[in-house]
């Protein structure tokens, strides 16, 4: 089965083919993707209209850039797969469209899929895929959740953030640094020549047993440090505070991620969104499981963001799991706002 998936929810254009395998793994032949952030940056942040009129220019040919690298015919492809939400309206609209476009050109069925799940799933494209069940740390740019994850469409939430996202803070901490966007590896970078140990930054609910994370005070802290230091900070300092604001996210991610898989009884752990590119949080969460014994696992670099190869491998499981069901009336919705309990173990 030959799946061709379309991500649009936010800043980033990608379409992938996936072919699903008779192991039950899904392997991607072609993945093409198309980055706004140059768009964006000027206006420090994203545009969500500039961002749905850039998709629609981006997202055919991207469709068949991936099907060359594929070398696949466009009516080899069994299924479209778009990413129906969360993310921007317009922007979850251009690919929705096209993808029920492309799909009612063809004859063939569509399925609307949850950006998250994607991410989740990610990590079963890379080298060295996982085996369910595990403990899953979604980290992306509006979302940082614990997941017990047991199967495709099998997802039990054990804690999230109260507040701002992991990739949030480290967005909005740079931006008060004065760093471009999208700020966290801009900041990742400054944060190589800086000392962790520089500040003192709090790290938010650390000491509670649960698994939920709060990062709203950190950048006030980060605030306030800055107003300390004056009009005009050296780069050692700036440098100083990237890398002890980073220390604060990672150790709170580390250590509530930690307790997560030990108080879930398991031994892998899949980490998945944007942030999980973070080379310190890799680090640490290596160092940490090498330590018990565990086994990390991460989408490949380039699959961390968002990306369509993510949205036609979680189709193909989907499918493969029997838990999707195929529209071929081409109309479409989508869904800005869609909590990931509404695709569990059921029909979407
Ligand atoms: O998963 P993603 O591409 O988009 C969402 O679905 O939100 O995640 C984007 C987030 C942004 O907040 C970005 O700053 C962060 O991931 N990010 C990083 C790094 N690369 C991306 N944060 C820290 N270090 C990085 N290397
Ligand atoms: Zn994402």
């Amino acid at each position: 089965m030959i799946v061709l998936g379309i991500e649009s929810s936010c800043d980033e254009t990608g379409v992938a083919v996936v072919a699903q395998q008779a192991d039950g793994l899904p392997r991607l032949l072609g993945d093409a993707l198309y980055s706004q952030v140059k768009m964006h940056e000027a206006y420090g942040g994203v545009v969500p209209e500039l961002a749905s009129r850039d998709h629609i220019r981006r997202v055919i040919p991207l469709a068949r850039q991936a099907l060359t690298q594929a070398q696949i015919a466009l009516s080899e492809v069994d299924v479209v797969a778009f990413t129906r939400g969360p993310g921007l309206a317009g922007a979850l609209l251009v690919g929705a469209g096209a993808a029920c476009a492309l799909a009612a050109a063809l004859g063939k069925p569509t399925i609307g899929i949850h950006h998250l799940e994607g991410h989740l799933l990610s990590p079963f494209l890379s080298a060295d895929p996982p085996r369910f069940p595990f403990v899953a740390l979604l980290v992306s740019g509006g979302h940082t959740q614990l997941m017990r994850v047991d199967g495709v469409g099998q997802y039990s939430l054990l804690g999230e953030t109260i507040d701002d996202a992991a990739g949030e803070a480290f967005d909005k901490s740079a931006k008060l640094l004065g760093l471009g966007y999208p700020g966290g590896p801009a900041l990742a970078r400054l944060a190589t020549q800086g000392d962790p140990a520089a500040f003192e930054l709090p790290r938010p609910l650390l000491h509670q047993r649960n698994a939920d994370f709060s990062f709203a005070g950190l950048k006030t802290a980060v605030m306030t440090t800055l107003k300390r230091l004056g009009d005009d900070p050296t780069l050692q300092q700036r440098a100083d505070l990237a890398a002890s604001t980073q220390a604060a996210i990672v150790e709170v991610l580390v250590t509530k991620a930690v307790r997560a898989v030990k108080a879930a009884g398991l031994t892998r752990l899949v980490v998945a969104g944007g942030v999980g590119a973070n080379s310190e949080l890799r680090l640490q969460l290596n160092a940490a499981a090498q330590k018990r014994g565990w086994q990390v696992h991460y989408p490949e670099l380039a699959l961390c963001t968002d990306n369509g190869a993510m949205i036609a491998m979680a189709a193909a499981m989907r499918l493969d799991a029997g838990l999707a069901t195929l529209k071929s009336d081409y109309g479409f919705d989508v869904k800005p706002r869609w909590p990931l309990s509404d695709v569990l173990m059921a029909t979407t």
